[in-house]
């Protein structure tokens, strides 16, 4: 069960364009695609008249034209045509969602439209086209529930273990995170002071130093964690030569197993560096399928036995812990708003 009161990003910009794209998500089955204009187009990919994908139909301008009986559709899900019909109902219609196009994604609102505001999209992301910043953006799909990648990366001491070929130093590890949980706010910073840069750290940056390294990690729900990372050479305030980026995950559930893991590395040096970036994305995709495997290792033995079956705690779980607590108070709430007053009999 998903929340479904919330933005989730169905696709990075670029993958969106005049063709019809097939995606899941939240385990509802769309279709998206541009207008002539170039704005996003989110329909359920279902025809509603014998139920088959409108993606396996094609494109007529602004509207979608079923592939099996040619019923087409426009853009705002108005049944536009029915060949051999003169007369259409006003009913007849297919379900569109309310979809913008904000900081490199498309985002998707899978619930009551009126709701659909857009001051709810988790603000952070706007680092991803922040005018002097460099943005980097990319996609893996992960055979594993959504919540797991969020527990991931609100505990990143894994990072010593699983990534020390790219963005792990044992600092990350063995230097104690300050938490917060306040309301619906979850937050976990590191202050790692001369430590060993990780590898990839030294090829964006070419540290030859020990480094300050910081790491600040943002939840806001149901599945963004944003991190702002700094480094600079012990001691200096990084003007001769730093590193700074912020990673923005969406981990939007495709399926109650499987997630589309939206990714950004907006960064804020070397701007004019494309082998850089590309050297970057190599990294991040590394790491990320570092998680993958790991991840997809747990969610099989998640498919036999329960989490709750977990014995040894850390002070690493309170933030993952949090953010499952959030998730679930906010999926209550959702049922509970959706259930019919019933009359007390007083
Ligand atoms: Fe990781």
């Amino acid at each position: 069960m998903f929340a479904k009161e919330c933005w989730y990003v169905a696709a990075l910009s670029r993958e969106v364009g005049r063709s019809l794209l097939s995606r899941t998500i939240a385990n509802e089955a769309l279709v998206m695609y541009r207008t002539e204009a170039g704005q996003p187009v989110v329909m359920l990919d279902r025809c509603p008249h014998r139920l088959v994908p409108l993606s396996a139909g094609k494109l007529v301008g602004d509207a979608v034209q079923c592939g099996y009986h040619g019923i087409t559709y426009n853009h705002d899900g108005r049944c536009i045509k029915i060949p051999g019909e003169h007369q259409i109902s006003a009913k007849f219609c297919s379900t569109t969602f309310p979809a913008v196009e904000r900081w490199g994604f498309i985002w998707v609102w899978l619930s009551d439209a009126t709701a659909a505001d857009e001051s709810k999209l988790p603000q952070d992301f706007h680092w991803g086209t922040e005018p002097g910043w460099t943005p980097l953006s990319d996609y893996l799909r992960v055979e594993g529930n959504y919540q797991l990648l969020v527990d991931n990366l609100l505990d990143l001491s894994h990072e010593a273990f699983l990534h020390m070929g790219t963005i792990g130093n044992a600092a990350v590890a063995e230097t104690p995170a300050e938490t917060t949980l306040r309301g619906d706010f979850v937050q976990v910073a590191r202050y790692m002071k001369d430590c060993g840069p990780p590898k990839l750290f030294v090829r964006a940056a070419g540290f030859t130093t020990n480094i300050d390294r910081t790491q600040r990690i943002i939840y806001t729900p149901p599945c963004y964690v944003v991190i702002e990372v700094r480094a600079v050479p012990t001691g200096t305030d990084g003007a001769e030569r730093k590193l700074e980026w912020w990673v923005l995950n969406a981990l939007t559930p495709e399926t109650d197993r499987t997630t589309h893991y939206f990714w950004g590395l907006p960064r804020g040096f070397a701007h004019d560096d494309a082998e850089l970036t590309e050297m970057l994305r190599a990294g991040i995709l590394r790491t990320f399928e570092e998680d993958r495997v790991m991840i997809e290792a747990q969610q099989r033995v998640l498919d036999k036995v329960s989490l709750d079956l977990r014995t040894v705690y850390t002070k690493a779980d309170q933030a993952p812990g949090r953010a499952r607590s959030i998730v679930s108070a906010m999926i209550a709430r959702e049922h509970q708003s959706a259930q019919p007053v019933t009359d007390t009999g007083s």
